[in-house]
């Protein structure tokens, strides 16, 4: 259990390599393992982790809608109310956006697929996550069952940095599970997905545990930001309405 608030920030230049979905299903685990409260933000335009909680009907984990501009007084203020998990997904891009966004992590997940385009593209995001000096994980995701090419990846991966021991196969309950907002644990508690999942978030929260939380230097708060609000997403439905509740915390706006 930890004592005070971590952040894990999930961030991959490779669209598509489970960021989202990662994030989602790490976050409602630490929930479900006793570790929240937990706070969720997306600084990903396309607002997909917004539109998946906007979906749900659970109570927690809570959805933050912030800025880069406004994130460091946010942490700050979740941390006053006692929210112990913050899971942050980002965008698949390199940009100062996501260098921002780093450097309030405590810990940062790169999911990576195993293929040879997303190990390839691996490298830029590791100059983001280097370039903030902070402590990565890369999490094996999407893998076929018993696929040389996963352990393959794995030890190409290990060159660069800590592999989760977990690797997350490719199992369509992540993807199915996700459209009313749900995870695969809230839909199968006995599921194969399920227990990746609960493996995956036993280690990262162990690593966590390990991890001194550092204070983020101010000046990364008045860097200049790269998106707004979520004026990109503004037409799923439901998520304007919350994008305008004020304070922002907490549940979504009614309907
Ligand atoms: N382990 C998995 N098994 C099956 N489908 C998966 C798995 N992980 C991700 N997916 C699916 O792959 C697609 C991409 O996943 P996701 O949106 O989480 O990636 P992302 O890194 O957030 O993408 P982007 O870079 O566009 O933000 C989604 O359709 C998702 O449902
Ligand atoms: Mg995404």
């Amino acid at each position: 259990m930890l004592s005070s608030m971590r952040v894990i920030v999930f961030t991959s230049q490779k669209g598509g390599s489970g960021k989202t979905t990662l994030s989602g299903h790490v976050a409602v685990q630490a929930e479900l393992a006793g570790h929240g409260p937990v706070a969720l933000i997306d600084t990903d335009p396309q607002g997909s982790l917004a539109a998946w909680w906007n979906a749900r009907t659970a109570e927690a984990p809570v959805f933050v809608q912030t800025t880069v501009q406004r994130l460091f007084a946010d942490l700050e203020e979740l941390r006053a109310r006692g929210i112990r998990l913050v899971v942050i997904d980002t965008p698949p891009a390199v940009t100062s956006t996501i260098r921002n966004v780093v450097a309030y992590a405590d810990l940062v997940v790169i999911p990576t697929r195993p293929s040879p385009h997303d190990l390839r593209a691996v490298g830029a995001t590791l100059d983001i996550v280097e370039g903030r000096n902070k402590p990565l994980v890369f999490v094996v995701n999407d893998a076929t069952p018993r696929a040389r090419i996963t352990s393959d990846a794995a030890i190409a991966l290990s060159q660069h940095g800590t592999v989760a021991p977990t690797t997350i196969h490719h199992r369509t309950d992540f993807a199915s599970s996700m459209i009313d907002g749900r995870t695969v644990m809230e839909c199968d508690a006995g599921s194969r997905s399920t227990v990746e999942i609960a493996e995956l978030w036993t280690y990262l929260n162990a690593r966590l545990q390990k991890i001194q939380p550092r204070p983020v230097p101010l000046y990364v708060a008045h860097e200049r930001p790269t998106f707004g609000r979520h004026d990109a997403t503004a037409d799923v439905p439901g998520f304007a309405a919350m994008a305008q509740t004020a304070g922002t915390f907490g549940r979504r706006a009614a309907q």
